[in-house]
């Protein structure tokens, strides 16, 4: 029935318009807000540098968005970032910005990966967050986290609504509906990894990416960029048909605009 409501085929995504046909779908305004992405400089997998931050955000700007909440990696055993690492490389990276006369408003949240460390951190410490209270989160790629409903429960009675990343891109989720079901249920927004929609991450990936599409189970879409690939695979994304249905989704993104 939804996928009617939003006029969604699943060839969509496949049925790419003509080179240099850049917009006749239009481009990413009707978004507006990014809230998913590495381009705090040097503190992740994301932008290294400066420069690689500043390519990425011209990036973004050329495809229409006006507002970035960038969300660098909190994982303990890879990326040990805290607030203090984020908004230090985020100041560089806004000076950097004023500097080159670039009008793109920055703000940093947080991506916190779901383990021990990150619930020592909901215990004792506040968390950065895309709006007043909303937490993006990930989980494993291997295994759902043990118990990740008392999890989910914990971050809410914590004040916090959880906004779990990229949920297409967890293979043990794929072909249960109910299982993203159920953590909608249980008060877990879900996020789009927007570039899914090619094929970036696979066809299995993509085709979970089309099934929660069709259903209506996604709340926000993000770029996840990390790096020039992922703005190569975004505007595929916009060179595609299937921007109409994107268009028309009623995706929570606009309601974030900097203030
Ligand atoms: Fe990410």
């Amino acid at each position: 029935m939804l996928s009617r409501l939003f006029g969604f085929k699943k060839k969509d995504a496949d049925d790419t318009a003509h080179a240099g046909d850049t917009e006749k779908y239009g481009n990413w305004s009707f978004i507006g807000t990014d809230m998913h992405s590495h381009l705090v400089p040097g503190v992740d997998d994301g932008a290294q540098t400066v420069e690689d931050s500043i390519q990425l955000i011209e990036q973004l700007r050329g495809m229409g968005y006006r507002n970035i909440i960038t969300t660098p990696h909190i994982k303990f055993d890879h990326y040990p970032n805290n607030p203090a690492t984020i908004n230090a490389g985020l100041h560089t990276l806004q000076q950097a910005l004023h500097e080159r006369n670039i009008d793109m408003p920055v703000k940093a949240a947080a991506e916190y990966y779901i383990d021990d460390h990150f619930m020592q951190v909901l215990e004792n410490e506040p968390l950065l967050t895309i709006t007043d209270n909303q937490v993006l989160v990930e989980i494993s790629f291997m295994f759902e986290p043990v118990r990740f409903g008392e999890i989910l429960f914990k971050i809410q009675t914590k004040g916090y609504k959880p906004i779990l990343a990229h949920p297409e891109r967890y293979a043990y989720y794929h072909g249960n509906i109910e299982a993203y079901r159920e953590l909608k249920e249980r008060g877990c927004y879900l996020q789009l990894n927007t570039i899914a929609l090619t094929g970036y991450y696979g066809r299995s990936v993509k085709l979970a990416a089309e099934d929660l599409l069709a259903n209506g189970l996604y709340d926000y879409c993000g770029t996840d960029m990390h790096h020039i690939r992922h703005a190569e695979a975004l505007r595929k994304v916009m060179q595609s048909s299937i921007m109409p249905t994107l268009q028309r989704y009623p995706f929570l993104n606009s309601k974030l605009e900097l203030v």
